[in-house]
């Protein structure tokens, strides 16, 4: 999710395309389905008032799976199940199940964790230099502070598709000589500095480098590609992979992966060894282009602007059991990834 104007909806979060997300889902009675990104538990809500169903609400924000225990109090169809979904199958293992009917992710972060300054997220909002989910491992300071120059440069370049990037890591590698970063504003200034000032733009120009710090700090697509091959190897027969981005890579990533196990990367096969070629696909993919808010749900709800839903149906083939990064070459994922 972005970071928009500050959300009129504070301490609270609004689920984005919630309606077709639920409706790429269809829940249905008896059915076991895995929401990877609890977060405010709008989703979640959503698809129990539609099926009788046993839905296992897995968040790596300890904050995000108090709300999660507090929902299943009042609702035992839901399991609270804390840990990050690129760790699905172990998750699942851990409760004894080995397949589910259905996987949804809404990727990114919630208004919960932006609007608290505490948390670190934000770059309107005075608050320790933090971003961490998980509230544990290197932080966004410790990154700032002890990556090289050209760790930050790809950073900013690679997730933030930021064109100043370079401009930006030096000013910060020239700042924290005399001063170490420790505060979110103090970070966006000095941003907003290096890559000239504010005027004329339409977003703050420290979106995207914070946007890339926060995928950094959390391993975003790192954590998404195993995401991706774990719910290939969860999924039953007939059961639906449903995936809101908020981020172009994120996108590419997925529809990259579910173009490829659907048997529809012509670009792919070139390269592939006959075996590949001719495997099975494990994926059907029934509605090809993204699917994007409407104009009324962008009226409620700006953060919403860049959400793009995609979703697959799970086919009899077996598993590829392949890391997706063979095939895919998104340029700097390989580097990336060896980096967090
Ligand atoms: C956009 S919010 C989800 C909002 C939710 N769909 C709702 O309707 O309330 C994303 C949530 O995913 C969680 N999250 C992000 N990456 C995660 C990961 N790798 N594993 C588990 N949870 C993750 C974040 O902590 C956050 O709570």
């Amino acid at each position: 999710m972005n970071e928009g104007p500050v959300s009129p909806h504070a301490g609270s979060h609004v689920p984005v395309l919630v309606e077709e997300v639920i409706h790429a889902l269809a829940p249905v009675n008896g059915a076991v389905m895995v929401d990877g990104t609890y977060g405010g538990g709008g989703y979640a809500r959503a698809a129990l008032a539609v099926a009788n169903i046993t839905l296992i609400g897995i968040d790596r924000d300890p904050e995000a799976m108090e709300r999660a225990w507090a929902h299943a109090g009042k609702d035992s169809r839901l399991i609270p199940a804390p840990g990050r979904f690129g760790e699905l199958e172990q998750i699942l293992r851990a409760m004894g199940r080995d397949q589910v009917d259905g996987v949804m992710l809404d990727l990114g972060v919630s208004s919960f964790q932006i609007d608290e300054a505490q948390r670190g997220f934000s770059f309107m909002r005075d608050g320790p230099l933090d971003m961490r989910m998980e509230k544990k491992g290197p932080s966004a300071a410790d990154a700032v502070n002890r990556l090289t120059e050209g760790e930050l440069a790809d950073i900013f370049h690679i997730l933030g598709e930021e064109h100043g990037a370079r401009r930006v890591a030096r000013e910060i590698v020239h700042r924290r000589r005399s001063k170490p970063f420790e505060r979110t504003l103090d970070l966006a200034e000095v941003i907003e500095k290096a890559l000239g000032g504010r005027r004329g733009k339409p977003t703050h120009p420290a979106t995207r480098s914070f946007q890339a710090l926060r995928m950094w700090v959390n391993d975003e697509t790192g954590e998404l590609v195993r995401a991706l091959t774990a719910a290939e190897r969860v999924l039953k027969p007939g059961g639906r992979l449903v995936i809101v981005t908020f981020h172009s890579i994120e996108d590419r990533i997925v529809k990259l992966f579910l173009r490829s196990r659907s048997g529809n990367d012509p670009g792919l096969s070139r390269h592939l060894p006959r075996s590949a070629k001719s495997r099975p696909p494990s994926f059907e993919v029934l509605q090809r282009r993204a699917i994007e808010p409407g104009e009324r749900e962008l009226a409620a709800n700006p953060r919403a602007r860049s959400a793009r839903l995609r979703w697959a149906l799970r086919t009899e083939a077996p598993a590829w059991d392949e890391d997706m990064n063979d095939g895919f070459r998104l340029p700097g994922l390989k580097q990336l990834e060896g980096a967090a």
